[in-house]
């Protein structure tokens, strides 16, 4: 067997027959077997045996009458299942064109990576299949959030929550993943440094039926992502806390001291700013220095974020109170907790990104991401 591929199904008979005919299609001459690891509530199940039946390749059929780990756990399932080491995982509502298999395959045998993952986000692919814009806004916001929490791990990918990749199984340690919702990928590549490249391709529209995404997914994804990397972010904030109560009582000190409170203020802040720094340096991305360059710049570029960010804020303020009749304090709170996580993503995607990489060719593919975050 050259390639098993898994597609999770929950009510998708109606996609079951047009999927097959296209993968069988698509990758003639391979020894291929499609695995659907079933949750469905309606006859799907029924459909699925109906297609096998007289289907050009071998399909097999897992159904799960106590669905565990939702989406995830049935790709874990399908894993563990395959007959090939080779597992390409894919939706079952041909959203993910079967024909990139292909693509996967031909780059998993150049033979350096564990992960080959297809984007929407590298030159050549689209989201233009996400339902609307808000569910795009919400994909490539939580995109970048995501790669902030791993900028290391996910530094060759452009698309982490995709559900259309390869794996090698031999490069997981199975059992030890836990799946929890809609993010198979994310859970992946976030337990240990992965050889990834990438593929480009176009989200398409469903094929049929209607989609299980749901704002509770979405909440279990925040979940899902606080719980893999508490660490980092939570560091950072209270680095940012801390230097924020010593900035005050540096400033107070001197204050006592008899100093004028501007200049007070203007020590305070140049004390904070370089204390600051000195902790993120060695604290809280202290395992990604080595790879990212001259301190120098890492600091001309940290100092001119908050430089920015001073700039900018107050006139939001003065908008969120003038013209949507905000009170002061409230705005001024709201500007910090977003300034908060915008400098978190600009730290960890910017200052502090690797300048070398194993798989070079996926490199360039994350460029795009992190020129819109410096913008
Ligand atoms: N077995 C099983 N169990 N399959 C499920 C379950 C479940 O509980 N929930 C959903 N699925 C299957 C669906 O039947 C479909 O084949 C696939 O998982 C994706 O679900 P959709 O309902 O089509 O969700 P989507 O299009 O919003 O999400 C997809 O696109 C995202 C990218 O925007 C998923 O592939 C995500 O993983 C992907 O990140
Ligand atoms: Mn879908």
């Amino acid at each position: 067997m050259d390639l098993s591929v898994i597609v999770p199904t929950f009510n998708e008979g109606p996609n079951v027959a047009e999927l097959v005919r296209r993968t069988s299609d698509a990758l003639t001459g391979r020894l291929v077997e499609v695995i659907f690891v079933d949750d469905s509530t309606d006859d799907t199940p029924d459909v699925i045996r109906a297609v096998a039946a007289s289907a050009d390749i071998p399909v097999r059929l897992i159904h799960r009458d106590n669905p565990v780990g939702g989406l995830g756990g049935a790709v874990v399932e399908g894993i563990r299942a395959a007959e090939s080491n080779r597992c390409v995982v894919m939706d079952g509502d041909l959203q993910h064109p079967p024909e990139v298999i292909a693509d996967l395959l031909a780059r998993a045998e150049e033979g350096d990576t564990d992960v080959v993952v297809a984007s929407r986000y590298i030159a050549g692919g689209t989201s233009d299949g996400l339902a609307n814009a808000v569910r795009t806004a919400v994909s490539r916001a939580s995109t970048l959030l995501t790669k902030a929490m791993f900028p290391k791990k996910l530094h060759n990918c452009s698309d982490p929550m995709t559900g259309f990749f390869l794996v090698h199984r031999d490069s997981l340690e199975v059992e030890t993943l836990r799946p929890r919702g809609f993010k198979i990928l994310l859970e992946i590549l976030a337990r240990k440094q992965m050889r990834v490249a990438e593929v480009p391709f176009s989200f398409a529209p469903r094929f049929a039926g209607e989609s299980k995404a749901s704002f509770s997914q979405g909440m279990r994804f925040l979940t899902q992502l606080t719980m893999l990397r508490f660490g980092r972010m939570s560091a950072f904030a209270l680095v940012g806390g801390l230097g924020a109560v010593a900035n005050l009582l540096i400033m107070g000190g001197l204050q006592l001291l008899g100093v004028q409170y501007l200049i007070a203020a203007i020590i305070a802040s140049i004390i904070t700013i370089v204390a600051n720094f000195l902790a993120l340096e060695y604290l809280v991305f202290a395992d990604m220095r080595e790879e990212s360059g001259l301190m120098r710049h890492r600091f001309i570029k940290s100092f001119t974020f908050n430089g920015i960010e001073a700039i900018v804020r107050i006139p939001v303020i003065w908008v969120l109170v003038s013209q949507a009749h905000m009170p002061s304090v409230i705005a001024a709170a709201l500007t910090l907790i977003a300034a908060f996580v915008v400098r978190f993503v600009f730290h960890a995607l910017v200052v502090y990104a690797p300048k070398k990489s194993r798989v070079g060719r996926a490199v360039r593919a994350v460029e795009p991401l992190e020129d819109e975050v410096t913008a």
